[in-house]
């Protein structure tokens, strides 16, 4: 069985990006970061139907899982959206979901980081708590949102032999790190972004710029020019659960043939 990991898909540059991809490529359960979906900020309804009709199976979020009004009365009917956590016990939602695939459970956890991110619950303890939870024959795949490489690292080795896959969101930026860290736990630090190429984390550069010189706030906007990256990794799973052979993905697609 082929799986995919997409990293965070930035607004309508980044959703370019999956479906070109997807189109030429064939997995049999996909994971992707929505986070920064819409527009950069969050998710829609809108845009969760069109990244499921797209093929994405199980989408995980990050800071910006609140950042549209909407999520907050729809994220219940979303059945294959997972939010971190570790955050208040108060918020509607998952922090985990566990989905049937070819005869397989795959449970996908969403963890934040606490390291230059907002305060939230501890997410070691919160991934001791699921773990108590989840049946021992799942494959248990973690979206680790963090900022801090060594938070990530540390969280690794910290649920490597509970964990089947440890990944990294967040940064946008693709680590060349993807391996085994244990006897069945592939890690990587961060799994990269879907969106334009050449962008301020998928987002346009001019804004930033001045929001970084002058310190008030400023509008950000999706890059919508120039080529589009993909970024992600695949790996596949025996009847064991056993991770076979995985790869990462790094592709750009020209501005002239999008
Ligand atoms: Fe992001
Ligand atoms: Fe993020």
């Amino acid at each position: 069985m082929k799986l995919l990991f997409i990293g965070d898909i930035v607004g309508r540059s980044g959703r370019k990006a999956v479906k070109n991809h997807l189109s030429h490529n064939q997995y049999d359960f996909i994971i992707g970061n929505v986070e920064n979906s819409a527009a950069g900020f969050g998710i829609t309804d809108k845009v969760y139907h069109e990244l499921k009709d797209t093929g994405i199976n199980a989408m995980t979020a990050g800071n910006h899982t609140w950042d549209k009004k909407e999520t907050l009365s729809l994220i219940n009917n979303w059945d294959v959206f997972i939010r971190p956590a570790n955050l208040s016990n108060k918020l509607p939602g998952a922090g985990y979901k566990i989905f049937d695939v070819l005869n397989k459970k795959i449970c996908v956890i969403n963890l934040i980081g606490r390291v230059f991110l907002y305060t939230s619950n501890c997410p070691f303890e919160t991934f001791n708590n699921i773990y108590k939870e989840i049946p021992d024959d799942a494959f248990v795949l973690v979206d680790f949102h963090g900022e801090a490489t060594s938070e990530k690292q540390a969280f690794g080795y910290f649920a490597k032999g509970r964990a089947n896959v440890i990944c990294g969101t967040h940064t946008h930026v693709q680590t060349n790190d993807l391996k085994m860290i244990d006897t069945n736990t592939l890690y990587i630090t961060d799994a990269g972004m879907c969106g334009a190429e050449c962008s301020v984390l998928g987002m346009e550069a001019g804004n930033i710029i001045e929001r970084f010189i002058t310190q008030i706030p400023h509008r950000f906007t999706v890059e919508t020019k120039g080529n589009i990256m993909f970024n992600g990794f695949s790996f596949t799973i025996d009847d064991d659960n056993i991770i076979r052979d995985y790869k990462l993905i790094s592709e750009i697609y020209p501005e002239e043939e999008m």
